[in-house]
């Protein structure tokens, strides 16, 4: 299941862009598209894993240049077969050490990592090495922008530790929380058109936005912003996931 392209393969890329998902909603991808290209503020942006370009593709299109650093070929594919995909540059490699060259065009204003893919980090020090290379590529007063899930902890009865977040006919899904690693593999099971039964098991790691404020510390950047989501919804008691931004001071 995991090669060269991770876990997100050519079988994993050919399912990832669907349209009916919350990640697709066209509503969903604007406000995120708005968001990011606010606080590039007219320069380029480099992309965290960018994957199928499902935020690269509109953000480009809004005028804002976007660079790609991404492990699968396989998702690269996906991107370039789209239109505007070709003018998308992509740097193939781990996002934790990556960098991407900035001698010609000076470091970015604007670097992201969205939908909870810091989790596919599954230790800390993989987290704060992508903190410290995002913060690299950075340029001073520049911006890294997280969006991640909040730990589901809470959801949790005593003496459990698997949270299901899917559950169909077809389907099933769940989180295995282990709470002295932060280890939080995903686990889904598929029943085939066949009628055969198939699991598929990705490794994540859960991070709290205090750990993250701690890793941006290390890195030499400072909060400025968390929100719930990408219309600046408040983050509160109760908020699923945060959008966070940090920024590289300027002196
Ligand atoms: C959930 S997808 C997100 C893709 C895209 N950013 C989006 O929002 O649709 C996660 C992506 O992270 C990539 N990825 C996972 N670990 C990575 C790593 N260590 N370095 C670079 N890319 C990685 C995967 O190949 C996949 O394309």
């Amino acid at each position: 299941m995991i090669d060269a392209d991770g876990y997100f393969g050519a079988r994993v890329a050919e399912h990832y862009d669907d349209p009916s998902s919350h990640a697709f909603q066209a509503d969903v991808i604007a406000s995120t598209v708005d968001f990011l290209a606010e606080l590039a503020g007219g320069g380029r942006a480099l992309e965290l894993a960018v994957g199928t370009g499902r935020i690269a593709l509109p953000l480009a299109q809004r005028g804002v240049p976007v660079h790609g650093i991404e492990l699968s070929r396989a998702m690269l594919a996906r991107l370039r077969a789209k239109p505007g995909g070709e003018a998308i540059a992509v740097t193939i490699g781990d996002m934790a050490a990556t960098t991407v060259d900035t001698k010609a065009q000076g470091p970015f204003p604007l670097v992201y990592l969205v939908y909870n893919t810091i989790m596919n980090l599954t230790t800390q020090e993989a987290q704060v090495a992508c903190f410290r290379n995002a913060a690299e590529q950075l340029a001073p007063g520049g911006s890294f922008v997280v969006e991640v899930m909040i730990p589901e902890l809470r959801k949790l009865p005593a003496g459990q530790n698997i949270v299901h977040f899917h559950t169909s006919p077809t389907k099933w899904a769940y989180t295995v929380y282990d709470v002295t690693t932060q280890a939080a593999p995903c686990h889904y099971i598929t029943v085939t058109p066949d009628g055969r039964g198939e699991h598929r098991e990705v490794p994540f790691r859960y991070v709290w936005p205090a750990e993250l404020d701690l890793m941006a510390q290390l890195a030499g950047l400072r909060l400025r912003e968390r929100w719930e989501g990408w219309t600046r919804k408040p983050f509160a008691q109760d908020s699923a996931q945060h959008v966070s931004v940090w920024e590289k001071p300027i002196s």
